[in-house]
């Protein structure tokens, strides 16, 4: 690597391909690419086209062929079931090589898809690594979601097999997965052919012969399956994000441009090397789960950790410390939320003293903006640098982060730093003009992206194009607001669409109001993300009622919220509903969302110019102290 952060930045825009075969001979291919950068049918760029590799062999075998065998690839660690169990590379690659022959018992083929609804156990990172072992693309679905959502992924994905398993676990709670699969796949006009379900003891699913395979004996009767050589391009993964309706969107990921950047990310971003403990706290449902607990550090060649547990309350705010000290862990990745739980509960990091730490040398943060106090309170007790970095599903790695391979640099609080090499990052205006250092405006990145980030959205490039593309031409937008100041350093500030992010969880609020709606005393509706200290943001509701309704409100708002969580699941947290005569609109009737937010938020607001009528604000203001909210929490 070049030796500073601006020369690696400008030879990856200026020379991208050149850039990134350099970074491609890291890896194996069974035939090296016939162009690193295909743009011939723009804006359908394809990375490292003619290529044939396979995903699963760079993350296993390839580090068994290299006398890597006997290293730990894995640790499964299971405070809520008091569980430690560690893989060898050459345990992990028979496990999943056994696995991969079970899928091919039930039919599975390259290009088939596979979903995965499964908890954080070992098995659903062996799934993933399976699937791509064959050529199969999985699309993993959070165990947060709800069988609605799972019916609606499993009738874009189409699977000929979905795998699962018997229960998750939530702290103390046993939540049954089969029933919520059951229920999924009878809402769903799609029908996989098989299932696949790992019983757990705590919790035993009732099968369907006709149907349900158990984990255990597809094993039993399996012989291991070789890796099938994919095509650079051909997709890896669908992973269904929120989008701005219900509809999720199923952002694809490709084999060869996905695993070049991955692991390139793993020095460059995280200052990571072969043979480093690295553990990324999120859930395998969600994109850091896929890119930095399963692909990225097994590409490297390093021990990932997957952790089924919370920050806290597993059993406590220790529970971080105790996982890196007893596992030697160098580097933490995970979402500020998750730090903000700890300091919660316990503010001067008592509980750190138990543990032996010294090992540790970064905490790298994401998911959502990284405020200051969390950063503040991170270094001040870990002494070790805090970075946070900013990133998507859609683009599958860091867009902007201190980059601690190449060069760190100093930290400016409420800032993820600078563009990361590949990313050719601007602001821009409504009229697709770059704005000056310091102003605010969307945050795109100039096309082609780089590898790894989506090449297009599941079977549906005509959705790809008006998401990402349409509204700024050459550019990819981030749907995200912000500025780069006079010295490159990025600040991300809100999302330009519904999207809000709820304990750095992705969520529509546009998906909750069309449950909302559905409510047959519900005229109208609005749902907004308000600031919430623990969960950065919470979602809130407000309902304005059909006359002649016989219903009480609090009925009403009981109703609503459990719709919300029976059909997009506990994940959205959606706790908070109140009844309003009317939502504050503008002459041409577009909901005043930013002002009641800003109310919601007590933050200082002006009167909107085009506001029908004034009025409405001071009644929404009202509504809003008395759910807790605006002047109730000065
Ligand atoms: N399966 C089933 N249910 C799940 C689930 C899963 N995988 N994950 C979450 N849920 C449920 C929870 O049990 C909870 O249900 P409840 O309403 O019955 O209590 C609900 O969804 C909300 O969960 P969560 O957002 O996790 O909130 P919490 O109050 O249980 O915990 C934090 C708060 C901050 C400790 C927790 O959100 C956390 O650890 N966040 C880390 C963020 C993270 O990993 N982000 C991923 C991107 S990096
Ligand atoms: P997801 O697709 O779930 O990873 O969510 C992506 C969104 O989370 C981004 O578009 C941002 O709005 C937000 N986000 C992620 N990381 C950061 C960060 N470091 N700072 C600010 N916002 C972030």
């Amino acid at each position: 690597m070049a030796t500073s952060h601006l020369e690696e930045y400008r030879e990856s825009i200026e020379n991208p391909e050149t850039y990134w075969a350099k970074a491609a001979e890291d890896c194996f291919w069974y035939k090296t690419c016939d162009k690193v950068l295909d743009d011939s049918n723009k804006p359908f760029y394809k990375w490292f086209k003619g290529g044939i590799t396979n995903t699963c062999y760079n993350a296993l075998d390839f580090h068994i062929d290299n006398g890597l065998g006997e290293q730990t690839a894995l640790i499964y660690d299971s405070p809520v079931t008091d569980t430690i169990k560690q893989y060898t590379y050459n345990e992990l690659r028979d496990e999943v090589a056994t696995f991969a022959g079970a899928l091919a018992d039930q039919g599975v083929t390259k290009g088939d898809r596979v979903v995965i609804y499964m908890p954080m156990i070992a098995e659903a990172a062996i799934a993933m690594l399976a699937c791509a072992r064959i050529g199969a693309v999985h699309s993993v679905v959070f165990g947060g979601f709800a069988a609605k959502e799972l019916a609606t992924r499993i009738d874009d994905a189409k699977p000929k097999v979905v795998i699962s398993a018997s229960c998750g676990i939530e702290v103390q709670k046993v939540i049954p997965y089969k029933p919520l699969l059951d229920e999924a796949i009878n809402l769903s006009n799609h029908k996989p052919e098989k299932t696949i379900i790992l019983q757990r003891w705590m919790e035993k699913a009732t099968m369907k012969p006709e149907r349900d395979v158990d984990w255990k004996d597809a094993m039993a009767a399996a012989r291991p399956h070789d890796c099938v050589p994919v095509e650079a391009t051909d997709p890896l993964y669908i992973l269904y994000t929120s989008g701005t309706t219900g509809q999720p969107k199923g952002v694809v990921r490709d084999n060869g441009g996905h695993m070049v950047a991955l692991k390139w990310s793993m020095k460059a971003v995280y200052n990571i090397d072969q043979g480093d403990v690295y553990w990324a706290a999120s859930d395998v449902g969600w994109v850091v789960g896929h890119s930095y607990i399963v692909y990225a550090p097994l590409l490297k060649g390093c021990t990932t950790i997957l952790y089924e547990g919370k920050p806290v309350g597993t059993p406590d705010a220790g529970a971080f410390w105790r996982v890196i000290s007893q596992h030697k862990v160098k580097a933490l990745f995970t979402a500020p939320t998750a730090f903000r739980a700890i300091k919660r509960d316990d503010p001067k990091a008592e509980l750190m003293k138990d543990h032996d730490i010294s090992c540790f040398k970064a905490l790298f943060l994401a998911g959502e903006r990284s405020d200051p106090d969390t950063i503040k309170w991170a270094e001040n007790n870990l002494k070790v640098p805090v970075i946070d970095h900013w990133w998507q599903t859609e683009t599958g790695w860091a867009i902007a982060s201190n980059c601690m391979g190449i060069e760190p640099m100093p930290v400016k609080y409420g800032s993820p730093t600078k563009a990361v090499p590949g990313w050719n990052l601007h602001v821009l205006d409504k009229e697709c003009q770059p704005v000056a250092a310091g102003d605010i405006g969307t945050l795109a990145v100039k096309l082609p992206l780089p590898p790894g980030a989506l090449p297009t959205l599941w079977q549906n490039d005509k959705r790809f194009i008006s998401a990402y593309l349409d509204e700024f031409p050459g550019y990819f937008t981030t749907s995200d607001a912000g500025f780069i100041d006079e010295e490159g350093y990025v600040y991300v500030m809100a999302r330009t669409d519904d999207i809000i992010n709820v304990a750095g969880h992705r969520l529509s609020t546009g998906a909750m109001e069309e449950v909302l709606a559905d409510h047959p005393d519900v005229a109208e509706c609005a749902v907004l993300g308000v600031a919430d200290q623990l969960k950065g943001q919470l979602p809130v509701g407000f309902l304005v009622l059909k006359s002649g309704t016989n219903k009480d409100n609090a009925t009403i708002i009981k109703e609503v919220i459990a719709s919300v969580r029976e059909r997009i699941g506990p994940v959205a947290a959606f706790k908070t509903a109140t009844v309003v005569q009317r939502l504050p609109k503008t002459r041409s009737g577009k909901i005043l969302r930013g002002t009641i937010q800003k109310i919601a938020d007590n933050e200082a607001w002006n009167m909107p110019a085009t506001i029908d009528d004034p009025e409405v604000l001071g009644e929404m203001e009202a509504a809003l102290i008395k759910i807790g909210y605006a002047g109730a929490r000065k």
